[in-house]
């Protein structure tokens, strides 16, 4: 892929108002405010060596790659939004980030960009996935699976109820569904980013996925 498609149909991100700048403005000022806004970037860090290649997928603003860096990690970021990749390189411009749809990612693309082909770890949280474009939700999977190093490793987290105005309601059963037919499979599922137990009545769902 060059850039992200306009033949593509829409995000649930995208739509007739710009979210992306009302979370950027959100998280910046929880950021000025001392606010703790890392604890997926440091599950992700338990999740993989010192020094490893992490892709974050659907960066928004920067905040997670940008805390794994900081944390010693090769890592990366790639979003449709140019307004959140222009906030992202302004604000951390130590993070390399490129704008890119996820169903198109190759590790062609990637390494046009200068970023690596292949990562150890995924990461993509902040409810990407309940924003995708509708149906796309398997193939986005399928192309994390092929970005993924030998032994490398997808962690994503996504809310099952009260998710963001214009996301879909996606049911852990039918995302494990789009899991198996993606390739990858659950390596473990928990209900937080501290890894509190998954329960039938759980409303958020974090996820580590490795290739089946
Ligand atoms: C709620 S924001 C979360 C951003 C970041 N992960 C965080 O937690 O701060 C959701 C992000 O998903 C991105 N997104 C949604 N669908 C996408 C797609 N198909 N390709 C690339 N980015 C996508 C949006 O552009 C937006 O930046």
């Amino acid at each position: 892929m060059t850039g992200p498609s306009s033949e593509l149909p829409p995000t649930r991100w995208e739509g007739p108002t710009d979210v992306g700048r009302g979370y950027g403005r959100h998280f910046a000022d929880l950021i000025a405010s001392g606010a703790d806004v890392e604890g997926e970037a440091r599950l992700a860090d338990a999740l993989v060596p010192r020094g490893a290649r992490i892709l974050d997928a659907g960066s928004g603003m920067g905040r997670i790659g940008a805390a794994l860096r900081r944390a010693g990690h090769d890592a990366y970021g790639v979003d449709l939004d140019a307004g959140l990749i222009e906030q992202s390189r302004a604000a951390y411009p130590d993070l390399p980030v490129a704008l890119a749809r996820l169903e198109q990612l190759d590790g062609e693309f990637l390494s046009r960009q200068g970023m690596p082909a292949t990562y150890d770890l995924v990461v993509c949280v902040g409810n990407v996935m309940v924003l995708l474009a509708e149906g796309s939700e398997r193939s986005v999977l399928a192309a994390f699976r092929g970005i993924l190093a030998p032994g490398g490793r997808v962690l994503a987290g996504f809310s099952l109820v009260g998710a963001p105005p214009r996301s879909r309601v996606y049911p852990a059963e039918e995302f494990e569904a789009d899991i198996e037919a993606a390739g990858l499979a659950v390596e473990s599922r928990f209900a937080t980013f501290d890894l509190r137990p998954f329960t039938p009545d759980a409303d958020f769902a974090v996820y580590v996925l490795t290739r089946a």
